[in-house]
């Protein structure tokens, strides 16, 4: 972000909303927009970015130190398992890539062997950056009965934890310290960064954590913000028909321990809306938002 002006107003052709992307330098680095209001919907079409009148902020995880929002899980669920004294001689566990990439590296800090279960569809620059910080890679070949590859990620990591002593694994499908390091970390962050009122919040979903997270500190904290949890079309983190996808990082073939999708507001895009609402902001400001 370095070539990025700070603060820099942008209007948008065409976009009835007038649009103001403040930058700023330092990590973490938040950029900001707000929603009209009108966005949301319990797994309608729901909110579409860019159409309402406001600001858009958004928060730009990538500048983490091992780049993405997945650091913060990472240092969450190690911190859970060292404080509880278990006896670790190493950790395993199941990554779509950007969990796997934060964990090796505190892994390779803390001097504990590190072991990443993967699939074809992760992407090889992350798979590259987990073996540089010396993880083992075990890439699971066959995919599930959804057609993805979770399942038989989760299978290959049962099967060694039954077979090896000392082995642990933090499991962010179900441990709290996923949730724990947003409602204490990404989201008391935005809330000190934008102005208070009413917020339309857009997460991506894949096992919950993020959108949990968030859920429980607009509880917590009684904020009128609106959490709207965003999932891939053929995902079944929120419940709905399996199909193929193709986002990394985004769904999932099991549903959500943290989030009930009959519960929460949300929307389901295909792998082509996405990547056109990342190019958009970036477009219209001349940042680069996405790597
Ligand atoms: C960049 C990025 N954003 C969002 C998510 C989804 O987060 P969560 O697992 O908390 O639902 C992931 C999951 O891997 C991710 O890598």
């Amino acid at each position: 972000m370095a070539n990025c002006p700070a603060n820099r107003p942008i209007r948008t052709v065409g976009n009835p909303a007038k649009l103001a992307i403040g930058v700023y330098p330092d990590p973490p680095v938040v950029v900001g927009f707000a929603g009209d209001g009108n966005g949301g919907g319990h797994g309608t079409a729901g909110p579409q970015i860019g159409r309402g009148r406001g600001i858009l902020w958004l928060k730009l995880e990538q500048e983490n130190p091992f780049g993405s929002i997945k650091d913060r899980v990472a240092y969450s669920l190690l911190s859970s398992i060292f404080e509880s004294g278990v006896l670790c001689r190493g950790i395993i566990e199941s990554t779509s890539g950007n969990l796997g990439v934060a964990l090796a590296r505190y892994a390779q800090i803390c001097g504990v062997e590190f072991t990443a279960v993967v699939d074809p569809r992760t992407s090889r620059k992350l798979v590259r950056q987990m073996r540089s910080a010396d993880a083992k890679i075990v890439e699971v070949a066959e995919p599930d009965e959804t057609g993805g590859y979770l399942l038989s990620r989760l299978a290959y990591i049962r099967d060694r934890m039954a077979a090896e002593d000392l082995l642990v694994w933090p499991n962010q499908y179900e441990n709290p310290a996923n949730p724990r390091a947003h409602s204490e970390g990404t989201a008391p962050e935005i809330f000190s960064t934008v102005p208070h009122g009413e917020l339309d919040v857009f997460l991506g979903v894949s096992t919950g954590g993020t959108v949990r997270g968030f859920t429980d500190y607009v509880e917590r904290n009684r904020l009128s913000w609106r959490c709207v949890a965003v999932d891939e079309v053929g995902s079944v983190a929120l419940g709905g028909p399996p199909a193929t996808r193709s986002l990394n990082g985004i769904g999932a073939s099991r549903s959500s321990s943290f989030v009930d999708g009959r519960a929460c507001l949300n929307v389901k895009v295909t792998a082509a809306e996405a990547v056109a609402a990342c190019d958009w902001p970036g477009v219209c400001s001349g940042c680069p938002v996405i790597h």
